[in-house]
């Protein structure tokens, strides 16, 4: 069975204090709900704050409540008043929680609670590290824990670690408000796999780490630092069994029964929720108050029960939603009531399970009508509990159990009449439909539980260790490193095939500043120098910008992948002769594009055309890529033209011109006792692919090659280089 350390911030154990003394008891909320599922397949080891302040704590009290909770596998993480009132209802309750929920008039944003976030972060962090081995997995939860991964990265490199966001991931332009949304992107990159209840969430997170810190993915796998991190859906789910089975238990028969003779035969509707804004209460109760004014057959025959589980009570928003809440309720109760009928029948508490299941039970209709939810268990609850079939659930759109309960009366929360509508259409439903659509919701639900939700996404886990392990199996390791610079110590006939951009210089925004910088010309300058070497430097840049760069260089050069030649000590020459007329008939095409895609440009080179598009918005460029390669290839389609994409440039060239060709020529110049070839792109790789086997050919970068090694970046081979010259 597999360790693993589950963190979040509440545990599924909440800890009271009143006269009586210490109480124990469960959380309430999607989250723990979800994950108490996990232990019979995991041995689990959870982390995680008790629910009580620790300064109304004392020393024993605490011990006593540490021991109980391990126990039951859990771990206090004690928080004092001060981290409470800036951390949990300040950064984590009044900046993310609004701000993620499309909330940004609710959103404070405060230098004070950020900096207690990470500190609270941080705290969290120590309690992981002592309960964490080598092996263990590590699987962080939701949006108060965002800057874990990284924290835990930091002391545990090679850490297995899995985050889930339990709430909606926003769109950019609501992200990129967040004065430390780069800090919080990062802290999310330390983990190995990050999890989203829907598609939409997933993209929204993608679309920031592009435009926020410049990471693209690659079908969802993101490059951090020397890791593969990936980003999926996971749509939350639910103990299925728990609540279909829970309808039949004599105890919640007995309360069904109590309550059907108070109500009679008056149609319930029922609203379940945690009272919070983001859960449109307000909304769906001026939408039932209108419901029964314009539908006055109805009244007397329909009661709402709505259930308001106290909540964040700390946060001014909450306090004021409870009041308008209650007023509310006032309100509709007055205006439409008769004697012997309270149209809403309000109840403001936490409800034992079996009360849970009587009220999910006994609904005609269930109104879950979020503004916006990043999943919604409770819809999915009362769906699994209507075993026999009756029951509408109306739901709002802008949860993420919508994606997958297709079939409920689907509304936009923000619009009354659709509500009212719905309310209607519910209540007039026809049984037999009710059947139907309910028994295709439960048949998703009973095969995509709480447990498979969980096994899936550590399944997702230990698959993105392993392809990261594979990826690492290239890495030039230390041993390598040592043999190769032995190899070169007892040569004699050395010859270096170095790429220049992004393998002897990184990336920058615009390609005519990467020239060398003092410290790579003095040390291409010193390995140049030595009598037994040859360096070649073999790139895709026009013969013009390379003879301006690396004049002085005791090196051969190869330009624009090798179309032109300049041999140590004499002129350019071109390889063989080739056919330019095509540049005619694609330049224009390439300049359209380049003119509808801001900060994207066109370079001609003198056998080649390059679209470049590393300062265009990637989203844009990506769409407009695919649209101005499948129009070059149809005009190129009879021609001896390839069109080739490297890192952020599409190139369109003569396919006879290859690196590998002008290396070719200098293997059939002389015996070479050490060949050191390296390069970063596809352009590199017919280099590769020419080499004898015994040479040392290194990818900088990651993914497929047929390079023997790789390095992480063009730091690390400058590393290698400047060892070899070393005295
Ligand atoms: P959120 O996570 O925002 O609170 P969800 O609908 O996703 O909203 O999850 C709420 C969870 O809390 C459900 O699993 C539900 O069973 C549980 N819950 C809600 N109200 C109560 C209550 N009064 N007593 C016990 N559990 C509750
Ligand atoms: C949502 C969040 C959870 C949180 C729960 C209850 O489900 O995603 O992380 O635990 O609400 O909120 P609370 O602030 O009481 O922990």
């Amino acid at each position: 069975m597999h360790r693993l350390i589950t963190v979040s911030n509440r545990l599924p154990k909440r800890v009271t204090k009143d006269s009586q003394g210490i109480h124990f008891s469960d959380s309430v909320g999607g989250l723990s709900t979800g994950l108490t599922s996990l232990r019979g397949t995991y041995q689990v080891a959870w982390a995680g704050w008790p629910g009580i302040n620790s300064e109304g704590l004392t020393a024993e009290e605490k011990t006593r409540i540490t021991e109980r909770l391990a126990e039951e596998g859990c771990q206090p993480v004690f928080l004092s008043k001060q981290h409470l009132k800036n951390y949990y209802e300040g950064f984590c309750n009044k900046t993310i929680w609004p701000l993620f929920h499309y909330f940004p008039l609710y959103t404070v944003y405060e230098e004070k609670f950020w900096r207690y976030y990470k500190m609270v972060n941080n705290i969290f962090c120590e309690s992981v590290l002592k309960l964490a081995g080598p092996d263990d997995y590590i699987w962080i939860h939701d949006y108060q824990l965002m800057m874990l991964p990284e924290l835990i990265r930091n002391k545990l490199p090679d850490a297995k670690i899995g985050f889930f966001l339990h709430i909606p991931f926003p769109s950019f332009e609501l992200f990129r408000l967040l004065p430390w949304r780069t800090e919080l992107l990062n802290g999310l990159l330390g983990a190995d796999l990050i999890g989203f209840h829907t598609y939409d969430y997933v993209r929204h997170f993608l679309s920031s780490t592009v435009r926020i810190i410049g990471i693209e993915h690659s079908m969802g796998t993101l490059r951090a630092g020397n890791r593969n991190v990936k980003v999926d859906a996971f749509p939350m789910s639910i103990d299925y069994e728990k609540y279909s089975a829970g309808a039949t238990k004599p105890a919640v028969k007995k309360r069904i029964n109590t309550i059907r003779k108070k109500v009679g035969q008056r149609k319930i509707i029922v609203s379940i929720d945690r009272l919070d804004y983001t859960k449109g209460i307000i909304e769906r109760l001026e939408a039932f108050d209108l419901f029964l004014s314009e539908n006055p057959q109805y009244k007397e025959k329909v009661t709402l029960i709505l259930l308001a589980v106290p909540s964040r009570m700390g946060v001014g928003d909450y306090m004021e939603l409870r009041k308008k809440l209650e007023g509310l309720v006032g309100r509709i109760n007055g205006e439409h009531g008769a004697i012997g009928w309270v149209p809403v029948w309000y109840l403001y508490r936490a409800v034992s399970f079996e009360r849970l299941l009587t009220l999910y039970s006994i609904a005609d209709v269930a109104l879950v009508t979020p503004l916006r939810d990043g999943m919604n268990l409770i819809a999915k609850e009362f769906i699994a509990t209507k075993q026999d079939g009756k029951g509408v659930l109306i739901l709002s759109e802008m949860a993420g159990a919508a994606s997958e309960l297709g079939e409920a009366v689907i509304v936009n929360a923000h619009n009354k009449t659709a509500i009212i509508k719905a309310i209607k259409e519910a209540i007039e439903m026809p049984i037999d439909e009710q059947v139907e659509r309910n028994r295709l919701m439960q048949n998703r639900l009973s095969r995509y539980t709480a447990i498979r939700w969980a096994d899936d996404f550590m399944q997702a886990l230990m698959q993105v260790k392993k392809t990261q392990q594979m990826l690492a199996v290239n890495k030039l390791t230390q041993a390598n490193w040592n043999t190769l610079i032995k190899a070169y110590k007892t040569s004699h006939r050395r010859l270096f095939l170095l790429d220049y951009d992004g393998t002897l210089v990184g990336f920058v925004s615009r390609p005519e500043k990467a020239g060398p910088d003092k410290k790579l010309k003095s040390l291409l300058k010193k390995l140049a120098a030595e009598q037994r070497n040859e360096i070649v430097i073999i790139s895709g840049r026009d013969k013009e910008t390379l003879s301006y760069w690396l004049n002085n260089l005791n090196a051969s050069l190869i330009s624009e992948h090798g179309a032109w030649i300049k041999e140590k000590g004499k002129d350019w020459q071109v390889i063989e002769p080739l056919l330019n007329d095509w540049k005619d008939k694609i330049r224009p095409i390439l300049e359209l594009y380049a003119d509808r895609t801001p900060g994207s440009s066109v370079e001609e080179k003198d056998f080649s055309l390059v679209w470049h598009y590393r300062r265009a918005d990637a989203e844009l460029a990506s769409l407009r890529l695919q649209e101005l390669r499948d129009a070059v290839l149809n005009l190129t389609e009879n021609l001896d033209i390839g069109v080739f994409e490297g890192s952020k440039i599409l190139e369109v060239k003569n396919i006879g011109v290859s690196k590998g060709r002008a290396a070719e020529r200098w293997f059939s110049k002389r015996k070479w006792d050490f060949i050191l070839a390296a390069g970063d792109d596809y352009t590199d790789e017919d280099m590769f692919a020419v080499l004898p086997d015994n040479a040392y050919s290194i990818k900088v970068g990651h993914g497929i090659s047929k390079a023997r090694f790789n390095l992480d970046s063009a730091n690390e081979l400058k590393s290698l280089l400047g060892e070899l010259i070393k005295e």
